[in-house]
């Protein structure tokens, strides 16, 4: 069995790029693999969060892991803050990555606005991420695209530790979808879809009401061509529909586009209004029945004390690497 590590940040409810570009491929893994799904509050602290929204933000996520189908007798689900390895490990991997390479990841780029000054925490955002993965002994990392740097240093890292101080770390590899990899902003295709941005209807969070999933889609942004044609150069908007539409129901974007062709804009967008209602509506029930139960928070223990059994062992042998303690 295989070994599979990622983890979410709670910071928001989570949207359909988040679950199309990763959460759904979690939970198909956790039939073949033995994996660990993580709520990172720890990077979610690297920007300014409010203590009151954060606590019921992790919960809510917790409760998203479980309604999309993430069975806690199969994975193991925690919160990152409860197991002290990842802060500590961090640490010994700070001591092992470079300011260079660090500067040169673009998510820190977009959130530090090239600023001069940045939280130190920002920075070194991609090493705590690192050591969230190398703690685990993680073979397979599912995560959308833009998450493809921070993988890529992962492996710099564990293999720079792994020459300097002997085998230590699993050397892990990314595993990212074509379809839904990247799911873009529903008001501006040229970005990525966002818990943060400040526009509501640049997103579909997994539980909004139709009434919202119905006003986001019909007033995303298109073109004037009225051709539905997948295109990402010319048509970005069109085509993040049909990535979305073919996402949720499995049908190839070439059918859709047949499916579609001379209709204009106004009757897929209604059918993929329909597409994307009837396959939140179990996931939201789900969530429903969870969120507010005691059976939560024993289930995130539970993790917790399954998680940190595995982070100690991974710490005793860092620390005996690198000769650490007494
Ligand atoms: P986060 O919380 O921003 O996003 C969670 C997952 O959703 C993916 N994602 C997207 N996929 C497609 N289209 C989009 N528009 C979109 N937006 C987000 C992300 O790629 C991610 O897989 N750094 C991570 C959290 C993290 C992590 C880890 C992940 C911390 N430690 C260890 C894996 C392993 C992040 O910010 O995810």
């Amino acid at each position: 069995m295989k070994r599979v590590f990622s983890g979410v940040q709670p910071t928001g409810n989570l949207h359909i790029g988040n679950y199309l570009g990763a959460l759904r491929q979690f939970v198909d893994l956790q039939e073949e693999n033995h994996c660990v799904y993580c709520i990172v509050d720890l990077h979610s602290i690297t920007v300014e969060q409010d203590p009151v929204v954060l606590k019921e933000h992790i919960l809510d996520i917790a409760s998203l892991y479980m309604a999309i189908g993430i069975d806690p007798k199969k994975s193991i689900v925690f919160v990152q803050s409860t197991v002290p390895a990842h802060a500590e490990l961090a640490w010994v991997l700070m001591c092992n990555s470079y300011t260079g390479e660090l500067s040169r990841m673009t998510q820190f780029k977009q959130k530090s606005r090239d600023s001069e000054s940045a939280p130190t925490g920002l920075f070194c955002y991609p090493v705590l991420m690192a050591a969230d993965i190398l703690l685990y002994d993680a073979d397979i990392v599912p995560v959308g695209n833009d998450q493809k740097q921070h993988i890529e240093l992962t492996r710099d890292i564990a293999l720079r530790v792994n020459n300097k101080y002997g085998e230590t770390f699993i050397v892990p590899e990314g595993r990212f979808l074509r379809e839904g990899a990247r799911i873009m902003a529903l008001d501006d295709p040229m970005s990525k879809m966002s818990k943060s941005a400040p526009n509501e209807a640049s997103r579909i969070s997994l539980l909004d009401a139709p009434a919202k999933i119905k006003k986001a889609i019909m007033r995303s942004t298109t073109d004037s061509d009225g051709e539905i044609r997948f295109d990402t150069k010319e048509k970005p908007g069109v085509s993040n529909l049909l990535n979305i539409y073919s996402s949720f129901s499995g049908k190839p974007v070439s059918d859709i586009e047949k499916q579609y062709a001379g209709q204009g804009y106004g009757a897929f967008k209604k059918d993929l209004v329909e597409i994307v209602v009837d396959s939140l509506t179990p996931i939201q029930e789900r969530y429903r029945e969870i969120r507010h139960a005691q059976e939560l928070k024993d289930l995130l223990q539970e993790g917790t004390e399954k998680a940190d059994v595995i982070a100690r062992k991974t710490m005793t042998r860092v620390k005996e690497r690198f000769g650490l303690g007494i």
